[in-house]
């Protein structure tokens, strides 16, 4: 018989990542994203289970310890990697609640399939939870399992986040099982979402698409209540300026400011290569600069890094081979001999070497077409300590709504994005220094401990308000 927890989280991925090296050895790597970085050190301080996915696929490992937090790996087939994971979450869903920035595409199969690897990880958590546990769903890939864990163990207190937009209603109705995805999200007793406009989003589309009743933030279904509410995730603040603080990493930043040679201005990014994280039109921006000009290459360099990320995916292939194609541009015409304009990186890099990269960059660039959060921008505040540095931001990153004294931009206007590349460039340092510490404060109080604290109450409130239910066999 599994053990069991009272505080689980059900997760598409694990903080750790399966992989098989060149030489055929098997390893655990951490997950590349926003989740893990933000629920790994809640579910340190909790402990409990994390259900997810290992990375790999054939046979899932055995359950397993991990810094005081209870691993359980749900297993996935080829086919259920490329159908559930690759089709209907990244392929349909992915673009679709991003504001349809690349077309979504709808497969019977991968709706099946997806619904049938919902099934598996609404099955193990009901396994793994004690009586009256809380249950906390994470992510657009598990939208199904509140509603069949409900099915499976009504005596759970039953939470969903979901860490990415959630779509206006003209949008959602484009999916073709709409109204099973509408219900599988109903099943849980508190959804969160990122921001109060998405929350209100799914409030309407529950009226809308299925004609419940609601009022204020709380909907009527099958005579339960589930409310929706704005709950927007953060970092381990502490944590990061203890990392940025750590001499190891403020010598490896020296370092690398070094060996760009010294420039005056280093502007960085930091991002999954996605597309919705507006990478292009970043690289667009700084080579029109270039070439009116208003910045010079050894004055200004550019370092992008790209996580490699869903790269069987077809947008994400054809989103590498333009970035790259831009990239050679860039260094083609602007580039000298030992001195290239953008140094492009398509690796993951320790939390200590990123660090460093933030500590080290005059500007961060954060310019996504749409973005649930957005952790990066986060994590650059953190570790500017007393140091000043400039965050260029997308309106359309839900930190947007936080940071208000970034250099804030519209990422669908390229002179807009010129325009606060340049005002960052040449911003007093008094001043950055300023808006920076203002952005700092509100991280210190506004952290990761503190959203998952605000979500848990919540849902505890949430969850009192309906009837007791019969306890599990
Ligand atoms: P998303 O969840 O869409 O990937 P976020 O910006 O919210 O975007 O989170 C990304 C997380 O992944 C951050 O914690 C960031 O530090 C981490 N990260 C990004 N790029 C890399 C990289 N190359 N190596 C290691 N970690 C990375
Ligand atoms: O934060 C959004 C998100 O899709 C997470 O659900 C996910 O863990 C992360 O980005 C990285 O994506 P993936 O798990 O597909 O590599």
């Amino acid at each position: 018989m599994a053990e069991r927890s009272s505080f689980v989280v059900v997760a598409n991925r694990l903080p750790v990542d399966e992989v098989t090296t060149p030489d055929g050895e098997r390893q655990w790597r951490t997950s590349p994203g926003g989740l893990v970085t933000a629920l790994h050190p809640v579910l340190t301080e909790h402990g409990g289970t994390w259900i997810g996915w290992a990375g790999g696929t054939g046979e899932a490992p055995d359950p397993f310890e991990l810094e005081g937090i209870r691993i359980h790996p749900v297993p996935l087939s080829a086919e259920e990697l490329e159908r559930y994971y690759e089709g209907q979450s990244n392929a349909t869903i992915w673009p679709l609640y991003h504001d349809a920035v690349e077309t979504p595409v709808y497969k019977r199969r991968w709706r099946e399939t997806y619904r049938l690897v919902n099934q598996r990880f609404a099955e193990a958590a009901a396994k793994v939870a004690d009586d009256g546990a809380t249950v906390w769903v994470q992510d657009y890939q598990l939208q199904l399992v509140p509603a069949m864990l409900r099915e499976l163990r009504p005596d759970l207190k039953i939470g969903f986040f979901l860490h990415i937009p959630f779509p206006p209603i003209e949008l959602f109705m484009q999916m073709p099982f709409r109204a099973e995805v509408l219900r599988g999200l109903l099943g849980s007793d508190l959804v969160g979402f990122q921001q109060r406009l998405a929350a209100q989003n799914f409030v309407r589309l529950a009226r809308h698409l299925l004609g419940l009743r609601y009022e204020g933030q709380s909907i009527q279904v099958d005579g339960r209540k589930v409310k929706a509410g704005a709950f927007p995730i953060s970092i381990d603040t502490k944590e990061m300026e203890r990392l940025a603080a750590d001499p190891k990493v403020q010598a490896r930043a020296k370092e690398i400011r070094a060996e760009l040679g010294d420039p005056k201005t280093i502007i960085l990014g930091v991002d999954r290569l996605d597309y919705t994280k507006g990478i292009e039109l970043r690289l667009k921006a700084f080579r029109e600069l270039l070439a009116d000009g208003k910045l010079k290459v050894g004055d200004a360099v550019m370092v992008q890094v790209a996580t490699p990320s869903r790269e069987r995916v077809e947008h994400y292939q054809t989103l590498r081979v333009k970035v790259e194609r831009e990239v050679g541009r860039i260094n083609g015409e602007f580039g000298r001999v030992g001195v290239p304009a953008v140094h492009y990186l398509h690796q993951s890099y320790s939390k200590q070497e990123l660090a460093a990269m933030y500590v080290a960059a005059d500007v961060m660039m954060v310019t996504p077409l749409r973005d649930g959060m957005n952790l990066v921008a986060k994590e650059y505040v953190a570790c500017r300590a007393d140091t000043g540095g400039a965050l260029v931001l997308s309106e359309f990153a839900g930190a947007a709504t936080e940071l208000r004294q970034s250099f804030l931009c519209n990422p669908h206007d390229p002179d807009g994005v010129k325009d606060a590349l340049l005002r960052a460039v040449g911003t007093e340092p008094a001043e950055l220094k300023r808006r920076m510490r203002v952005m700092q404060r509100h991280l210190r109080t506004h952290d990761v401990a503190q959203w998952a604290q605000t979500f848990l109450e919540a849902l505890e409130v949430a969850a009192e308000g309906r009837e007791p239910a019969p306890q599990s066999t």
